[in-house]
């Protein structure tokens, strides 16, 4: 594997999170493995999670992890090709990522979506550039259409807390007073399509997410109808993709009760905004497994760094 980029850089899903569940009990095993080799962690957008976990993978592994805030502390990057740079951009993502590569044995970036032009935003501009004009391996932190480190997290915290064969695993949509992503449903959506569960999605009617990602995965517009005998439900809002980016809908009555969610557990990526996606109730109880699933970045990110180690020593 050079790059892991999505969740289909994922050949085996099962094996990758007995992995991970590996690496999580004994985390300094390969402590060896990335010793002097360096992490450059380019962020374009805010993070907690992700930055935090993906540094403690690296140190993890020994490597050297070095951490940019690239919207407003680098030089504004031009992604266009032949622009004439004469407006807001001093540097090309040609040099940019080049050099970039002189300095860290892995990139990893994160670059969100515009969500108000649909072809930009599916071509990936930001994260091919790098995949493009990199000359070392690239870890997609979170792009315009994708979450794969938090898809394989959420897969490894399903496997670890299933109590049957095949759990039921509802993904519900959930109001927001912003405009979203759908990064984190679509990997979340890709993890599950690979895993053996009874997946379903509910979302209110305007919000399905991509055609080409949902596939054969039944969407269900009820939500009662779809957490009936759910065993995990997992929570995100995102925007409309049909009428790409806008906000149709903050019904609170698809907020996360108690009542609704029943006996199933509760995941969600995080940051959550309490009570409009979620009640108390719910983030306060036994039910909830967030903090479970946020600790799992770190054993996500730290097989991903392991396993492109591995491939391009
Ligand atoms: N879930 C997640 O990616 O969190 P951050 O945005 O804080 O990194």
């Amino acid at each position: 594997m050079k790059h892991y980029t999505s969740i289909h850089d994922i050949d085996d899903i099962n094996s990758w999170i007995e992995d991970a569940k590996a690496l999580k009990s004994d985390p300094l095993k390969h402590v060896e493995l990335g010793r002097n080799k360096t992490l450059g962690l380019l962020f374009f957008n805010s993070s907690l999670r992700t930055r935090l976990s993906t540094q403690k993978a690296a140190l993890n592994l020994g490597m050297n992890p070095i951490v940019m805030n690239v919207s407003g502390d680098a030089w504004g990057i031009e992604f266009g090709d032949g622009t004439v740079m004469n407006g807001n951009t001093a540097e090309h993502i040609k040099e940019a990522a080049a050099v970039v590569s002189q300095y860290c044995d892995i990139i990893a970036v994160r670059a969100f979506p515009t969500l108000t032009d649909k072809a930009k935003d599916e071509s990936e501009e930001v994260l091919n550039a790098f995949k493009a004009y990199a000359s070392v391996p690239l870890v997609n932190m979170e792009s315009a259409t994708g979450h794969p480190l938090q898809g394989l997290t959420d897969a490894i915290t399903i496997s670890e807390h299933a109590k049957k064969a095949r759990p039921k695993v509802v993904l519900s949509w959930a109001p927001h007073i912003k405009a979203l992503p759908h990064a984190v449903a679509n990997s979340f959506t890709q993890a599950m399509q690979k895993m053996d569960v009874d997946f379903v999605i509910t979302n209110p009617k305007g919000y399905n997410l991509s055609p080409e990602i949902v596939g054969d995965t039944p969407v269900i517009h009820n939500q009662e109808e779809a957490f009936k005998d759910a065993d995990f439900v997992y929570v995100k809002n995102w925007s409309s993709y049909e009428d790409y980016g806008e906000v149709l809908n903050t019904d609170p009555n698809w907020m996360i009760t108690k009542e609704k969610l029943g006996d199933a557990k509760f995941m969600h990526c995080l940051p959550v905004r309490r009570n409009v996606i979620v009640e108390d109730a719910v983030l306060d109880s036994d039910s909830s497994i967030v903090i479970q699933q946020a600790n799992n970045r770190t054993y996500a990110a730290q097989l991903v760094l392991k396993n492109i180690l591995e491939s391009n020593n």
